[in-house]
């Protein structure tokens, strides 16, 4: 890969949020897939010790493969392409592995010289070559989601838009990305992604209220509820496998080109 020339820009979307249950696992697995469907290459970079997304979307179990996210953080020696598994359940969207072991990654990474830039000079041979990455963060602001900013090109912060407490913590979030835009100034903040909005509850309506506000934007593309999203998790599929006529699906299905739309300009930048 050394040495050709870049072809394009590589989108790096980090889905992250402090909160667990926020639904960055279930954003990142079904925008991969209908990015990948739009006809572009994606790849998932799994950073959540709980592996989740890898378990729903791998074709092994976490705990099987040699190497993973992990690894990548912590063995500089190993090319790139190890830890990518191009065969997962979803056509044309390749894999790095999360796992338990990442559990370790941020003692590990807190020895490192520069301890949030080592996943940046990782995936740096991917950067040119796939369309777009996509990072499951874990529930923390620790090494692995400031790793995670100082290497995206673009955050994506989903949020359950019925829970009241749903922003509680949000400054923090923000103040990580303050400080990680000294390490990576180009960090676009695509802002807050509602997830489970009911437009016509008043806690919802507030809730898009305040993330405006707190984050200066929310994308225009909100998600539903379905029982589906549980359904497609424990079948080991997405929602479009699932059912593509489902509400829920369309809306990610939206998403995805909303978003491709959205970086079609920063994607032809070379
Ligand atoms: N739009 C939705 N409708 C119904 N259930 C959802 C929706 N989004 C997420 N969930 C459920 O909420 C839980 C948390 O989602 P998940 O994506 O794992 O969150 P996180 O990765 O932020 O911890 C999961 O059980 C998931 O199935
Ligand atoms: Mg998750």
């Amino acid at each position: 890969m050394k040495g050709t020339p870049k072809e394009k820009s590589t989108v790096v979307f980090v889905i992250a949020n402090h909160k667990g249950g926020a639904a960055k696992t279930t954003t990142a697995i079904n925008l991969a897939d209908n990015i990948a469907q739009e006809g572009h290459s994606v790849c998932l970079l799994d950073l959540d010790p709980q592996a989740n997304g890898s378990r729903h979307i791998g074709l092994s179990h976490p705990s099987e493969i040699k190497y993973t996210a992990a690894d990548l953080l912590s063995i500089p020696e190993l090319p790139l392409a190890v830890f990518i598994h191009d065969e997962t359940r979803v056509e044309g969207v390749s894999l790095i592995y999360g796992s338990i072991a990442l559990e370790n990654s941020d003692d590990l990474l807190r020895a490192e010289p520069r301890p949030n830039e080592v996943l940046k000079e990782r995936i740096a041979p991917l950067m040119g070559k796939a369309d777009f990455i996509i990072i499951d963060c874990p529930p923390s602001l620790k090494l692995l989601t400031t790793n995670a900013l100082a290497a995206g090109t673009h955050l994506i912060v989903p949020v359950e838009s019925g829970d009241a407490y749903g922003l509680h913590g949000h400054e923090d979030l923000l103040s990580r990305v303050k400080k990680m835009k000294q390490i990576n100034p180009t960090l676009l903040n695509l802002g807050v992604l509602l997830n489970r909005h009911d437009q016509r509850q008043v806690v919802c309506k507030n809730m898009e209220e305040n993330a405006a506000n707190l984050y200066g934007a929310v994308i225009p593309i909100k998600i539903g509820t379905t029982t589906k999203v549980k359904q497609a998790s424990s079948l080991q599929c997405t929602l479009r496998q699932l059912d593509s006529g489902n509400t829920v699906s369309q809306q990610f299905r939206n998403l995805a080109q909303w978003l491709i739309a959205e970086t079609k300009e920063f994607r032809e930048e070379v």
